[in-house]
């Protein structure tokens, strides 16, 4: 009876472990419907990055932003109208996500090349995210590819789960499991802080009011650009190599130069901060460990088969 129920068990730890490792996805999708498809991508981003470095890093966060809300399906691209409602205009994306011009420009030169709509713009995101990081000189990986597009959106939901710059690091641990995330995946993935920028609204708190865990010089020189009021957009890198993949996000931490509270939340005395030492100063473990974990994010809840829809305009339901 015992090894029964035994038995049970491992049959069905097996079949999820199956579940998580086979999605329904698959890396040769459009090799058959579309072999231009890919390369065009590439060439795309590589063009946009060459005319504005930052473009790379709003890439990358759109996949990230997409992703977490109600799975990688492109929800974020689509724009306010009678029946959609739309995330761009939530807390975590409103003046603050970008790119969406590079997402057309895209969709429209691929669908040009492949004669006809055929390439979601879910996987266009999850493309250029990737294209992107390689074009700053971080690491490659085969995307998974086949979601479809949302015919919905979700503003309360981005709300929800798109995690704030405030948070503490139970809070992080928490947002991303509620996504099928674990801790190390949390680290990762929040060495996509490698690249880009954060307006000054998004750190004044940790610059003017924090003492534990932050470099004091380095509040001072934040400070410099990024007054107690007004000047809320001004722009601050997320490490000192903004255009760059490498792991200086991580020895940032290690000095307690976190730019975001939750950056620095990574490093500050919880079960983390072994995992940010090591990326710290293992740039080929940070960059393998982070493929994985965007294959892992890119999975999350994708459309398949037949649900939702291939979109002619990502802006907009067919
Ligand atoms: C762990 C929780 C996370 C929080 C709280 C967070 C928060 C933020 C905030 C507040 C900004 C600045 C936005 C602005 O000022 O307009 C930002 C920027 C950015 N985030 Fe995150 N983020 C997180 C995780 C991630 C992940 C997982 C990725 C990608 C894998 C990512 C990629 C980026 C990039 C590349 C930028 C710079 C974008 C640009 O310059 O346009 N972040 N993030």
């Amino acid at each position: 009876m015992a090894s029964t129920s035994f038995l049970l068990l491992h049959v069905l730890v097996m079949f999820s472990l199956a579940n998580i490792v086979f999605s329904d996805l698959s890396d040769d999708f459009y090799d058959d419907i579309c072999p231009q498809a890919l390369p065009t991508i590439k060439r795309v981003v590589e063009d946009a990055i060459s005319q504005e470095r930052r473009m790379g890093a709003s890439l990358l966060r759109l996949h990230f932003h997409d992703c977490f809300v109600n799975g990688c399906d492109a929800s974020i691209l689509l724009d306010q109208t009678s029946t959609i409602d739309s995330e761009k205009t939530a807390r975590a994306n409103n003046n603050s996500a970008r790119g969406f011009e590079v997402i057309d420009r895209i969709k429209s030169e691929v669908d040009k090349v492949c004669g006809r709509p055929v390439i979601s713009c879910a996987d266009i995101l999850a493309v250029a995210a990737r294209d992107s990081v390689v074009a700053l000189h971080g690491p490659t990986w085969e995307v998974e590819l086949g979601r479809r597009d949302s015919t919905t959106a979700s503003r309360t939901t981005a709300n929800n789960d798109i995690p704030t710059p405030l948070m503490d690091l139970p809070a992080l641990i928490d947002n991303f499991k509620k996504q099928g995330l674990d801790e190390e995946d949390l680290v990762a993935l929040s060495g996509g802080h490698t690249l880009g920028f954060a307006q000054c609204f998004t750190f004044r708190n940790r610059i003017y009011n924090e003492t534990n865990n932050i470099d004091s010089t380095f509040a001072s020189q934040r400070q410099a650009n990024c007054p107690r009021s007004g000047g809320d957009s001004n722009l601050a890198s997320l490490d000192p190599t903004s255009a760059l993949f490498d792991s200086k996000y991580f020895s940032n931490l290690v000095s307690k130069k976190g730019l975001l509270h939750s950056d620095q939340a990574l490093f500050s005395g919880g079960e983390t901060d072994e995992l940010v030492k090591t990326y710290s100063t293992n740039l080929r473990t940070f960059s393998k460990d982070f493929a994985k974990s965007m294959i892992k994010m890119g999975n999350i809840k994708p459309l398949t088969g037949n649900e939702g829809q291939i979109r002619i305009d990502c802006r907009r339901v067919n």
